[in-house]
């Protein structure tokens, strides 16, 4: 994950909305529309990293 998201905004930005980087995505955006904590999109973006 590091090789692919070297810059940790842009992987915390997909989580927290895919639309910002595909418009046409079928990820949900779990921080903008607040189905996740900012606190626990964190706690994945650290996990993600562990990949
Ligand atoms: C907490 C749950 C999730 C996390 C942490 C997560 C994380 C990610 C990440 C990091 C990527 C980028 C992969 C890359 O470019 O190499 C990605 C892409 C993608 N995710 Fe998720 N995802 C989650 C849930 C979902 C769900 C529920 C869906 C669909 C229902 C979904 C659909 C997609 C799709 C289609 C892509 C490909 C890029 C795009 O079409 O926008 N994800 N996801």
């Amino acid at each position: 994950m590091k090789a692919r998201f070297p810059d940790r905004a842009k992987l915390r930005a997909q989580v927290w909305n895919a639309m910002d980087n595909n418009p046409g995505t079928r990820m949900p955006a779990f921080g903008k529309y607040q189905a996740l904590s900012e606190a626990e999109i964190d706690a994945i973006v650290d996990y993600l990293y562990t990949l």
